[in-house]
């Protein structure tokens, strides 16, 4: 979704303006756009389409002076072009903002101010808000009484930072669910969607608050409440490095994430993995707690969802305890029965989904404790979670989810593995087994990619394909889940994962000759019937792509490729299978010379509904 920047230093703001908002390229965007506060002026350049094309147009043109404000726009009001684009200015051009998010009000506050003289340009709901900002500054003369009176009025969700003509040097930010954060340098400070834009600038940063007002001065930044008196506020220190958010001699962003799983894998383990034991009390999880727990929500969306199915499958296997899994989106708005003594947990790589956040807000509202596990540091669903779980992906910029998928897998495991031995399902054996196989995850991975060449020749065979089916069951389903949304997010090849045994109850009507039809096998109970599910896809002319655990037999004769994974604790096994169903997608998508890392129509953070 949009990308915001801010920045007032000695430096000239274009230039920095320009490399942070490349930085937040990954989170999708249609047109871009700087504002430049010089002296007593505002200079506005924007456009349509890619950041390369607004760098180029300004190359000519007067963009000097050392405070601006910086946006790329996700189309929401208004289609991508060159006056919906943002910032967008007051009709005198004295007050000019840029917008992420929604202003549901945005009618009801047009025809208010066009009853006060106010003129519209362009289709956006932002406008309406800057012109009502503008409204309250040209009464109170004050940036901060005008914000304040602004968002009192305007509804939705979003993130506003801005620059008013009569105060030099300044820039000014408002936040209401949706990510800001201020980053604080040496006679230079920022206001960023996230980190990874200021990076290479400040690794001291400051998280807003909801409704909580940002003033930036050079090296200065101050913080106000609704009612307009200073707060003091915490500096954090961000411990990610900007080398983090490079790509590092990879072509795209998403290979050096698939690459740096065994890292995250290792480090997520490592997170609560402590002198030999496992301790999760600095996440909520006493034993006590645990022990009261009588049923488990899991809430989430997309592929952090299907990290959800697979904890289900291992949760409920292990610690024989009801686990529901519920798509953020569906769990905020149905009424159904819940229990005071359940855990909802919210899986989320960026902390910022909108649904995800909500639902959340949902559970507490029913008196449900929630715990987060969550990647980014100092998100709203962290801040906001009973406690949180801290996933070590590190910066993810693909917009395409690896390493925060099987980082988020690790903190689900080591749940499920505290749940069973605290509630006694499994002996001390099984546990220090599962134990010694987790820390052996990272390596197996790493092997894994040693050995995965070949997939390219595979997916070069599925260039022009049309459709693709991933089968699994049990645990095995939940991996061909994430398998195909893999595929269709970045390749455009339409595909669907089942459950194997639902084939035949209509699915299988539409194999054609040549089909992709991938069919995961780890889960050694379910060999023969994964098997004769992939058995009727072949005789209906499917290519049969297998990914087993090494030492299955099945279909060795029959399949049209097979992949082996090392053999590891079934629980585990998705955090092996998905490696080469990443790289499928990944491959089929750079044969079809995609846009890898930005697919077309998706946002790396989902901040709207
Ligand atoms: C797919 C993908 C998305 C996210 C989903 C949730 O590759 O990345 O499906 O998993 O949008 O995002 P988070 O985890 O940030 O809540």
């Amino acid at each position: 979704m949009c990308g915001i920047l801010g920045y007032t230093g000695d430096h000239q703001a274009s230039e920095i303006l320009l490399s942070g908002l490349a930085k937040l390229e990954y989170r999708g965007y249609d047109s871009a756009g700087i504002a430049i506060l010089d002296g007593d002026k505002i200079k506005v350049e924007k456009n349509k389409g890619r950041l390369q094309a607004l760098e180029e147009k300004i190359k000519d043109r007067d963009v000097a002076g050392t405070c601006g404000i910086g946006h790329t726009r996700w189309a929401t009001h208004g289609a991508p072009s060159d006056l919906n684009a943002h910032p967008i200015w007051s009709d005198d051009m004295t007050v000019v903002a840029v917008h992420n998010g929604i202003v549901e009000n945005y009618r009801e506050l047009k025809e208010k101010l066009s009853g006060h003289g106010y003129k519209f340009y362009s289709q956006t709901d932002t406008e309406a808000a800057v012109k009502l900002i503008d409204y309250y500054y040209k009464q109170e003369k004050d940036p901060m009484k005008a914000l304040i009176s602004a968002i009192k009025e305007i509804e939705g969700s979003y993130c506003f930072v801005v620059l008013f003509q009569d105060h030099p040097g300044e820039v000014w930010g408002v936040r209401k669910d949706l990510p800001l954060i201020a980053g604080q340098g040496e006679g230079e400070s920022f206001l960023a969607s996230d980190v990874s834009a200021i990076l290479q600038y400040t690794k001291q940063v400051y998280y807003l608050d909801n409704m909580e007002i940002v003033q930036l001065n050079k090296g200065v930044v101050r913080f106000f409440d609704m009612d307009g008196y200073a707060k003091p506020k915490e500096l954090s220190e961000v411990t990610w490095d900007a080398q983090a958010a490079e790509k590092g001699g990879f072509e795209h962003f998403m290979m050096k994430e698939i690459h740096e799983q065994a890292r995250a894998v290792k480090d997520t383990f490592g997170a609560v993995y402590h002198s030999g034991a496992i301790n999760l009390n600095e996440i909520g999880l006493t034993d006590d707690i645990i022990k009261s727990t009588s049923q488990i929500y899991i809430i989430a969306c997309g592929s952090a969802y299907h990290v959800g199915a697979v904890a289900q499958y291992v949760i409920e296997d292990l610690a024989h305890i009801p686990v529901r899994i519920e798509l953020a989106s569906e769990f905020r708005y149905r009424n159904m029965p819940t229990d005071k003594n359940a855990l909802a947990i919210i899986i989320s790589q960026s902390g910022e989904t909108a649904d995800s956040l909500a639902a959340m807000r949902k559970a507490h509202e029913h008196g449900i404790k929630t715990l987060g596990i969550v990647n980014v540091v100092g998100s709203t669903i962290a801040r906001e979670a009973d406690s949180v779980f801290y996933t070590m992906a590190g910066p993810e910029i693909s917009v395409a989810t690896t390493k925060a998928y099987s980082a988020q897998l690790i903190a689900c495991y080591v749940i499920a593995m505290q749940f069973a031995k605290v509630l006694g399902t499994i002996d001390d054996e099984k546990y220090e087994s599962m134990l010694t196989e987790i820390q052996k995850l990272p390596e197996k991975i790493d092997a894994i990619l040693d050995e995965s060449g070949v997939l390219k020749r595979v997916a070069a065979r599925f260039v022009n394909a049309k459709n693709a089916f991933y089968l699994g069951r049990n645990i095995d389903y939940a991996v061909a889940m994430e398998g195909s949304l893999k595929m269709k997010e970045i390749s455009y090849l339409h595909s669907e994962a089942i459950a194997a045994g639902e084939m035949k109850h209509g699915p299988i009507s539409l194999i054609e000759k040549g089909m992709l039809v991938a069919g995961i096998m780890t889960q050694s109970n379910l060999y023969q019937k994964i098997a004769s599910n992939m058995l009727e896809a072949k005789s209906r002319g499917g290519y049969i792509f297998i990914v087993s655990t090494r030492g299955c037999e099945a279909l060795k004769d029959e399949a049209d490729f097979i992949f082996h994974i090392p053999e590891t604790d079934e629980h585990f096994a998705a955090s092996l299978a998905v490696i080469p169903l990443q790289l499928m997608g990944y491959y089929v998508a750079v044969a079809r010379k995609l846009d890898v890392d930005k697919p077309r129509n998706l946002a790396k953070s989902v901040t709207v509904e």
